[in-house]
């Protein structure tokens, strides 16, 4: 008799996704659908006077009838400071609808606001895995711009402490847009370095979610799809910003590899880029091509039949030298060093990274040693390849 299965435990809280090229124009009815009066629009700062800002509030008074208020956020990952500002441009407002156009940055600032509505106290109250929090009744839609973080359909947010280089984690399905938005369209307008950077992100999200320890029959579908359709459509992306194909590609992968980590949790690559952030300012996708090869170099031997599949998804020999590969193409390969030059300095690098709750959903086990190793395969660029002789 063969083994049975694992259990697991499956959640997903998003109630629609809506994929539509130039399907921004579905706002309006959503709008009226939900007899909205009261519009609040939280918005990523580059679009600010432009023409998508001037089109959603157009289609909004088209719907509610009402000027929309618009809040938005600064081109920086969010913050307590930045959250509370968001949260004070909604309060006055009491919005029954919350539309959040832009990247993870804006998606997580628009859901933790939010719920601050429902949730007096200070901002940093609401963090932590577990808490019980109050929903709010209004209608909160997402609309990505980047193909990247999935927050369109994620349980959680993060946001730094102001003033200090704690990243506080947010958690709650109440905190889930209920409709997902994803029209492909608005991401033309984002930069190569943008689309590399945010869509090596997504490509973290499915590789880790596929071999983490929560990985399950029900999320092994979808980061096996996001894996596929960012192996063969990222460097399209990368190189030709207006091929809808691969935009659409691009935005339904990284909405798939997030419906897989809701569930499946992440891994040492996380761990890694969450202090890179705090400590060394490094975008978070650039964080994750930086640690995601060499942290796959070190899973390969605990990966089983998995190794073969994320090759062949990115098209290597081998699992690593596949993602290499790929971070190669789109102009992400750099190493370590240039962002952490010191011994010192990577010492505290691992030491924040092995307190990451990312760590116990890893594959393979590891040590702070470990951690120090892989680290050190992060310096320079490298092609997977040799690492796997360790
Ligand atoms: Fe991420």
């Amino acid at each position: 008799m063969s083994k049975a299965p694992d259990s697991f435990i499956f959640v997903h809280s998003n109630r629609r996704v809506i994929c539509a090229w130039e399907g921004l124009t579905q706002l309006a009815e959503l709008a009226a659908q939900a007899k909205a009066r009261r519009p609040v629009v939280v918005m990523d700062a580059f679009f600010q006077g432009g023409t998508i800002a001037a089109r959603v509030a157009e289609l909004l008074r088209s719907a509610t009838r009402a000027e929309a208020v618009f809040h938005y956020v600064p081109l920086q990952e969010p913050d307590t400071g930045s959250i509370e500002a968001c949260h004070a441009a909604m309060s006055g407002e009491t919005p029954d609808l919350i539309v959040a156009v832009g990247g993870g940055s804006t998606m997580d600032t628009a859901k933790i606001s939010r719920l601050m509505l429902a949730n007096p106290g200070p901002v940093q109250d609401m963090a932590g895995l577990g808490k019980r929090l109050n929903p709010h009744a209004s209608l909160l839609v997402a609309v990505p711009t980047t193909a990247g973080t999935g927050s369109e359909v994620s349980e959680s947010a993060i946001a730094g402490l102001a003033g200090s280089n704690v990243k506080l984690i947010f958690r709650s399905q109440e905190m889930t847009p209920q409709i997902a938005l994803l029209d492909a369209s608005l991401s033309t307008s984002a930069p190569p370095q943008v689309t590399a950077g945010s869509g090596y992100d997504a490509v973290t999200h499915a590789v880790e979610a596929y071999v983490s320890k929560a990985a399950s029959m029900m999320t092994d579908p979808f980061a096996e799809s996001a894996m596929h359709l960012l192996g063969r459509w990222l460097p399209v992306a990368y190189r030709e910003p207006n091929d809808a194909r691969a935009r659409t590609a691009c935005l339904v992968a990284s909405c798939q590899a997030a419906i897989a980590f809701n569930s499946a949790n992440l891994g040492l690559a996380h761990a890694i880029a969450a202090p890179l952030g705090a400590l060394h300012h490094v975008p978070h996708g650039l964080a994750n091509a930086l640690a995601l090869p060499a942290v796959t170099a070190f899973n390969e031997p605990a990966m089983g039949d998995k190794a073969q599949a994320v090759a062949a998804a990115f098209g290597g020999t081998t699992a690593a030298q596949a993602l290499a590969r790929l971070r190669a193409e789109v102009g992400l390969n750099i190493g370590l060093d240039e962002f952490v030059p010191s011994e010192e300095a990577r010492e505290e690098l691992a030491r924040a990274a092995m307190k990451s709750g990312q760590v116990r959903m890893n594959p393979r086990p590891a040590t702070l040693d470990d951690m120090r190793t892989i680290l050190q395969d992060m310096r320079t660029p490298f092609d997977g390849q040799a690492m796997l002789r360790r």
